[in-house]
Order: C-alpha cells, then sequence, then structure tokens
C-alpha cells in the first residue's frame, strides 16, 4: 500500500497553512513496512475479510446490479443523503442497538471517516475547542486537524472517559463559551484504548452537554463486536441530540465504504451542504451492495464468525501478555473491538523503539499517534488482535517482550541502585521476573 508524499517545494510554498500542520498517519507509514513477509503486524485496525462467505458477497453484488432498474440505480448518480432504500436498511440496524430513526435522520457517508470530516469542516474554525478521550481515534485526529482546533484530550480509566476529568477541563472552558463546540467520543471498545465508558459516565457525559453546552459526537464502529459481557446503551438512545456514526467496515467490509451519520436535522443540513461540495454524493454502487447484504444474506451468522473469531484471537493476546511482557507493563482488557492499549515506564519511549521491534519482525502504533500534540503518550501503544491468527499473535507479543525488556535494563538497574523509587510490590514483581528469566535462559544454555 502507497502511503501520501507531498512535495511542497517544487509548489513553491503555495500550500494552505493548514497542510502543512497536519500529520501523515504512523498506522498508513506502517502499512508498507508490514509487507516484509518475515514481519507480524500488530499495527493495523483491519477486519479479517477472509472470513466474509463468497456466497454472500456474491449475493449481494449479483442482486445490486442483474436487474436492469436496480443497475441503472447503482450506476447513476444519487441524492447526497444516500438512496432512501439503504437509509432504511441502517434504520433497521440502529434499531437493533435500541435507536429508533426514520431514514430522514439518516445520512451516508463514505466511511466514517468522511461523517468525521463532514462534521469538523461544519464546526470547526481555528481555535475553537474539541474535547475527546485521550488517547483517541488518530483517524479523527487527522480530519480534525485540517481545521486547526484546540483538542483537550481527557484521560480514561477502565471505564472510559473520567468525568471528574472532563469536569475540570469544562469549569476552565467556561460555560457557554462559544468556541466550546463537540466532544467526541469512542464509548465501545474505543480505538486505540479498548475500553468501555460505563454506563453512569454516558449518563453523566449527556448531562454535562447540556449545562455546558456541546454537541456530543458518538462514534460507534465497534458496538456489535463484543466478546464478553451485556449490550450497552448508546448514547443516542439516551439523548436524540447526539450525533451517531456508523460504519460496515468492522462488521462487513471496509471496501466498501460506507458509513452513515443519524443526528439532528439541524446538522443534517448542513452536512448535507458540506457533502455536496465534497463528492455530491456517495457510491450508489457500494451503498446498493450493502443494501443486499444486509436483507438477502444470513450476515447475523457471519457476525458470529467474526466475534468468535475475534474473541480466541483477543484471548491469546491477553495469555501472550500474561506470558511474556515484564512486570513493569500494564495492559487494558477489552470486551470487545480490535485493540488492547499498553502502558509502560516513562522512561520507554515507544516511538524510538519501533525501529528495533521491525529489526524483531513486529510492528505496533507507539501511543504518540493518538494525541494531538504527538508527544504525550510515548510510553505506551496500541496492538490490534484482529487480523494475525492466535498463533502469530503469541509469537508477535513474544518479540515484542524480548524488545522492551532490552529497553528496560537500564531501568531496572537504575531501580536496583535507588536512583530510581517504585513500589515494593513493582520491585519485588521485577525481581521474581529477572530470576524466571534468568532461569529460563540458564535452561535454554544448558539445552544446547
Ligand atoms: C474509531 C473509528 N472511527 C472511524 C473509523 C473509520 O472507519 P471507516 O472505515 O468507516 O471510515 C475507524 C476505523 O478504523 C475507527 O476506528
Amino acid at each position: 500500500m502507497q502511503t501520501a508524499h507531498i512535495v511542497f517545494d517544487e509548489i513553491g510554498g503555495k500550500n494552505a497553512t493548514r497542510v502543512t500542520k497536519m500529520r501523515s498517519s504512523k498506522v498508513r507509514d506502517l502499512f508498507s513496512a508490514a509487507v516484509r513477509p518475515d514481519i507480524i503486524s500488530l499495527s493495523g485496525g483491519m477486519p479479517d475479510v477472509s472470513l466474509l462467505p463468497a456466497a454472500s458477497i456474491r449475493t449481494a453484488t449479483r442482486n445490486a446490479l442483474d436487474d436492469d432498474a436496480e443497475r441503472a440505480v447503482a450506476l447513476q448518480y444519487g441524492a447526497t443523503n444516500g438512496h432512501v432504500a439503504t437509509r432504511q436498511v441502517v434504520c433497521d440496524l440502529m434499531r437493533d442497538l435500541g435507536v429508533r430513526c426514520k431514514p430522514d435522520d439518516v445520512l451516508l457517508t463514505s466511511g466514517a471517516q468522511e461523517a468525521l470530516d463532514l462534521i469538523a469542516k461544519c464546526f470547526i474554525d481555528p481555535g475553537d475547542i474539541i474535547l475527546a478521550e485521550g488517547p483517541t481515534y488518530l483517524g479523527a485526529l487527522q480530519a480534525f486537524s485540517a481545521y486547526e482546533p484546540d483538542v483537550r484530550c481527557i484521560d480514561f480509566d477502565d471505564d472510559g472517559m473520567r468525568m471528574d476529568l472532563l469536569e475540570a477541563e469544562l469549569e476552565r472552558i467556561g460555560k457557554g463559551n462559544p468556541r466550546l463546540k463537540f466532544c467526541y467520543v469512542i464509548p465501545n471498545f474505543q480505538n486505540p484504548g479498548g475500553v468501555t465508558m460505563a454506563p453512569e459516565r454516558r449518563k453523566r457525559l449527556l448531562e454535562l452537554s447540556r449545562e455546558y453546552g456541546f454537541l456530543v459526537l458518538e462514534d460507534d464502529p465497534y458496538g456489535r463486536l463484543r466478546y464478553d459481557g451485556g449490550h450497552m446503551i448508546p448514547l443516542k438512545v439516551l439523548d436524540d441530540r447526539v450525533v451517531y456514526l456508523g460504519t460496515v467496515s468492522k462488521v462487513f467490509a471496509p471496501g466498501l465504504r460506507l458509513g452513515w451519520m443519524v443526528a439532528p436535522a439541524d446538522v443534517l443540513s448542513r452536512v448535507n451542504l458540506v457533502k455536496q461540495g465534497a463528492d455530491l454524493c456517495g457510491s450508489s454502487l457500494d451503498q446498493a451492495v450493502v443494501r443486499h447484504y444486509f436483507t438477502d444474506t444470513p450476515w447475523e451468522r457471519t457476525l458470529q464468525t467474526f466475534i468468535k473469531t475475534y474473541r480466541v484471537r483477543r484471548d491469546a493476546m491477553l495469555a501472550a501478555l500474561e506470558e511474556h511482557f515484564p512486570p513493569e507493563a500494564r495492559w487494558t482488557r477489552p470486551e470487545g473491538g480490535f485493540f488492547v492499549w499498553v502502558t509502560l515506564p516513562e522512561y520507554v519511549d515507544t516511538d524510538s523503539m519501533l525501529g528495533a521491534a521491525l529489526e524483531a519482525g513486529v510492528t505496533y502504533v507507539p501511543g504518540n499517534s493518538f494525541f494531538p500534540d504527538g508527544v504525550t503518550g510515548r510510553n505506551s501503544m496500541r496492538i490490534n488482535f484482529s487480523y494475525e491468527s492466535p498463533e502469530n499473535i503469541a509469537e508477535a507479543i513474544r518479540r515484542l517482550a524480548g524488545v522492551i525488556d532490552e529497553r528496560l535494563e537500564l531501568y531496572r538497574a537504575f531501580i536496583k541502585a535507588g536512583a530510581i523509587k517504585v513500589d515494593p510490590e513493582t520491585r519485588a514483581a521485577i525481581e521474581s521476573y529477572r530470576e524466571r528469566a534468568e532461569k529460563t535462559g540458564a535452561a535454554a544454555e544448558e539445552g544446547e
């Protein structure tokens, strides 16, 4: 896969200032590195489309194109907000999640990614304040950054975005501040964090949005990919003012660029206007194939196959982390989605460690990619479990543990010398880990 390479010097610096401030996505850049066959990639966010039954794809594409009348629609321009029949299918999908909407409440986009850009284009002037989880989806940061906002990141814990920190930030911003535009959240199996927002925090976020006057943007690509625990009520069910973003990318296929927005009429009319300028309308063919996939094929059975497969891969990753990762590392335990978020001691810089990881045959995404300043989160990383086999995942984690271990050696020497203070529990864990590692090393030497 090629990554964007822009050479401005040849056009004499005529580019807009906003473009010079935009960063290339580390994930996209890593795609090109990951083509080496010996490298196991934990860096992407791809669904395993090989799990899709060929018969379903054939049925959906044939039904979109075989019939004369259907073909005429599928190959023609369409309405900017999308074909009504596909918007009706979206309403049916949303009903399963508890959201009641009608086709007029829905606008189809080219993936959820386009929706992020359109929302940003409608709402952000340079310097406007956007709230988001920190770390957050880097594609959202990229989409927002073109409009030069001031993105304020709010830390999360195992129950999602921390409401105490959000409240403190809102107090600093002030009630009714016209610069405060929206809060962007991924409440289910967050990307990159893997954490899910607890029900009481969902309610609190919505209370705060009314109190301080900001929109809530709920991005939910992974909500249906739950491996344990019960369904969480979407923010959109709790408050109709929420702008909800959905996509077929993770439950069907990202090659069909189809996402959607369910939003109040005053938001949709603005988005419709900017979408006209962006692409006139989305792909009619993609909309037709998606509609037939969800009406003419056993897609719910296929979704169960995705869920079962990803659960096994997630478990393989968590087990390998438990077995191989050093005691200084912490990681999240996602109940669904695609990602685990790993935090290492402050001392480790995962951005500069990436070269050594590539040497060892494994890739991940350094944590700083998921923060707007590109600096915060340098001691963390996102690792993906949806794409590789359980065996590859275990091997990748083993390789990665070796790379991290090397980096930690110096840190451990400092702890031993008392130059870095840690709590007795961590100290004991490090000691027993080292003893174990030494024993394993000695046993391996004897065996040689
Ligand atoms: C949180 C989040 N939002 C949006 C997207 C974009 O999805 P789409 O393929 O629908 O554009 C992704 C893709 O990885 C994502 O993880």
